[in-house]
């Protein structure tokens, strides 16, 4: 299985991937990684695995026209590497219709939450807030929406009197790195199947 990975922080998600394939423990290959951040880790995982990398940089403030022009750059960035999956790996860009229906195949993510609670870029902080006693992550297919795609897979993370939000994240992302390889590894073995959503 054909996978292109994209990023846009320190990529430990990303790490997960390449060592299960190295490890010889997922039946796939990360054939190029992408960004919207130029070096940023993730993108310095790549190289140091010596994956081809891209980055598409999202200009600050940009307009919708600018939004759309950036959607078909990244899509033909991933188109080019001919990948049967896409996968957003900490990834904290939406994607568009046009990008999903241009990619042609299915694209999931992994969200530090348990969807549909705490959708949205700030999923830990806003399930602390809440005073929620139990978290966790999702490995969801992505449509057109944000963080609403079909749940594929989900664990549940304790949160602990003392978690702050980055004691809480980092407890929900050893945790999202087990299950997103969980997840590409039914996917590449034909025990989860997906289909490209309607755009
Ligand atoms: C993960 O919690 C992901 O769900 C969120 O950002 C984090 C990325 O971590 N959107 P990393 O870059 O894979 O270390």
């Amino acid at each position: 299985m054909r996978i292109v990975v994209l990023v846009s922080g320190s990529g430990s998600n990303l790490q997960a991937i390449i060592d299960a394939v190295a490890a010889g423990k997922l039946p796939a290959q990360v054939v190029a990684v992408g960004s919207d951040v130029p070096a940023c880790g993730g993108i310095e995982r790549a190289q140091r695995a010596g994956i081809p990398t891209f980055e598409v940089p999202l200009p600050r403030g940009a307009s919708a026209e600018e939004r759309t022009r950036w959607n078909t750059q990244l899509a033909d960035q991933v188109l080019r590497h001919e990948p049967e999956l896409v996968v957003s790996a900490g990834f904290m860009r939406i994607l568009s219709e046009q990008f999903l229906q241009d990619v042609a195949v299915p694209v999931i993510n992994t969200h530090p939450a348990l969807l549909p609670s705490f959708p949205g870029a700030h999923a830990v902080r806003d399930a602390l807030a809440a005073g929620v006693k139990i978290t966790g992550c999702t490995v969801h297919q992505v449509d057109a929406g944000v963080d609403t795609g079909p749940i594929i897979a989900q664990a549940a993370v304790h949160v602990e009197p003392n978690d702050d939000v980055a004691t809480l994240h980092e407890r929900i992302k050893s945790s999202e790195r087990r299950l997103l390889v969980e997840v590409l590894k039914a996917v590449a073995e034909g025990a989860v199947r997906l289909h490209q959503l309607p755009g």
